[in-house]
């Protein structure tokens, strides 16, 4: 007899609830995203905002927040050309953005922002003298902000092939994951030495394993089963995806995560990008109507007469 793939671990399924407030997904029923407020009133800080920021803030609808925002940072390096500066500059600007805009998505409560820092990418193609610069700024970033962290209630996490880091880039980056692994507000996850495909040919390696272990049959595979061996299995699928600097590319970003992802494209170099920013692209897809494939809220209009669905031939 034939044994199906064993379902998502209970330890999983515990986490997920408790870190992720319910919303409509394909599949699920209208009640069940009606019922439970999306944000915890315990993790928002509304006070914080900036006058400015709370001046969107105040335009957005409670109900339709999104819970995952993923960001391509991109643009350091122009912003830097623009100055005629280094491009280390631009970096080291870039940073300070993300501390910036993890602190207004700590504020508004958004459970979860994930920011694309380091790319497998990156590391292979780009100078070695700006990846050892990338990698010292991370520490250094790690190091100058997890008090921040801590004051902001953020718990930070990693994806990507970080095991290929250096071990004191490693080392600092447990360090700071295990300082702020008790905080309870937004989890910030850097992508670092991070490539989607590389993601998924993990997964599937993983997949393969637990398979050939347990004597699975391959025709029983289902999304479900691929998706608890991604990096990401602990935390929904990005709601919204920003990429900076004006580019429409994905560039190996969560390739599987975003299938029925909002994409917002701002001109905005990353240096110059900040939490007024981040809310005004959220308030961009509040107005959008989330389809996933099906006919949207007022379930569109179908078509019943068969005449007028032949097709007019020369
Ligand atoms: C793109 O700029 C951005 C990166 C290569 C990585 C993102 C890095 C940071 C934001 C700085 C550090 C981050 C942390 C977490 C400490 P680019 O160099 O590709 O810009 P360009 O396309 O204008 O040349």
């Amino acid at each position: 007899m034939q044994k199906t793939l064993s379902p998502v671990p209970a330890k999983a399924i515990v986490a997920s609830i408790a870190n992720t407030p319910r919303r409509a997904r394909p599949g699920s029923r209208k009640s069940d995203f009606e019922a439970i407020p999306l944000y915890s009133s315990g993790t928002l800080r509304i006070h914080e905002l900036t006058d400015e920021e709370r001046a969107v803030y105040a335009t957005l609808k409670p109900e339709r927040l999104p819970e995952h925002v993923a960001i391509i940072m991109d643009g350091n390096g122009r912003w830097a050309g623009q100055r005629s500066l280094k491009r280390f500059l631009g970096h080291q600007q870039g940073a300070k953005s993300v501390q910036l805009v993890t602190e207004t998505a700590s504020r508004i409560g958004l459970p979860w922002l994930t920011l694309y820092a380091f790319s497998l990418e990156n590391n292979l193609r780009r100078p070695r003298a700006e990846v050892s610069f990338l990698m010292r700024l991370l520490k250094s970033y790690l190091e100058t902000n997890l008090q921040r962290m801590m004051d902001n209630n953020v718990r930070i996490r990693y994806i990507g092939r970080t095991r290929e880091l250096a071990p004191d880039v490693q080392d600092k980056m447990a360090w700071a994951a295990d300082a702020t692994s008790r905080n309870t507000g937004t989890t910030l996850t850097l992508a670092l030495n991070y490539g989607g495909r590389s993601e998924m040919v993990d997964a599937f390696r993983g997949l393969a394993a637990e398979m050939k272990l347990k004597h699975l049959n391959p025709g029983h595979i289902t999304e479900e089963d691929i998706h608890r061996h991604l990096y990401t299995a602990h935390m929904p699928d990005p709601d919204l995806l920003i990429r900076t600097s004006g580019e429409m590319r994905i560039s190996n970003y969560l390739l599987w995560q975003i299938a029925y992802t909002e994409i917002f494209v701002t001109e905005r170099y990353w240096p110059d990008f900040r939490g007024i920013h981040l809310l005004e692209a959220i308030a961009d897809f509040q107005r959008r109507e989330r389809r996933y494939g099906g006919l949207g809220e007022d379930g569109g209009e179908v078509e019943e007469n068969p005449d007028h669905i032949k097709i007019a031939a020369g």
